[in-house]
């Protein structure tokens, strides 16, 4: 089981498409093992976008992040990182395969309403700029043996 970190972005929270994107990840299975609405400020928008700073978008990347509240849980499941990352789509919206969350609800890159880890080191860092340990639930869930073969 792997464990990722989601990021509803502003976008998706002012356009009201916070249970749509929500409902993509649950329905494909992934369990939700922590979330909670935020504002990010400053200092945690320049810790959780790092990397990119320097790069042309990063100034407008970081107005983006921090002018709505955004929403962000922990999603676990069998290959977790790569099936959030495919269910959101390319980071360009119009490149996006149809289906996902981007190509069917956005159109620019700045504006892609969500957030997915990248690696498993990334995910275990991100996680941990969120949520404190026990922020996270260990449940098990009921369905889990209809989504995981290796719970039956
Ligand atoms: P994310 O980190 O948000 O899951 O998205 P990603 O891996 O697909 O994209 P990444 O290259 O990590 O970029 C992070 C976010 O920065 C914004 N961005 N804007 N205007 C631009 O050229 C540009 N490039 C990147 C996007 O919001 C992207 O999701
Ligand atoms: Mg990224």
């Amino acid at each position: 089981m792997e464990r990722t970190l989601v990021i509803i972005k502003p976008d998706a929270v002012e356009r009201g498409l916070i249970g749509e994107v929500l409902s993509r990840l649950e329905r494909r299975g992934l369990k939700i093992i922590g979330l909670k609405m935020i504002q990010f400020d400053e200092d945690l928008a320049q810790r959780h976008y790092a990397v990119h700073k320097g790069k042309p978008f990063y100034e407008g990347l970081i107005r983006y992040i921090t002018s709505a509240p955004s929403v962000v849980l922990v999603v676990e499941g069998v290959k977790a990182i790569s099936a959030v990352r495919s269910t959101m789509g390319a980071t360009d919206p119009v490149a996006a395969a149809p289906g996902t969350i981007r190509a069917d609800l956005a159109l620019e890159t700045s504006r892609n309403l969500i957030h997915g880890s990248d690696g498993p080191e990334t995910a275990a860092q991100e996680i941990s700029l969120f949520f404190r340990d026990e922020e996270l639930l260990d449940w098990s869930r009921n369905t889990d043996p209809w989504i995981f073969e290796s719970n039956i």
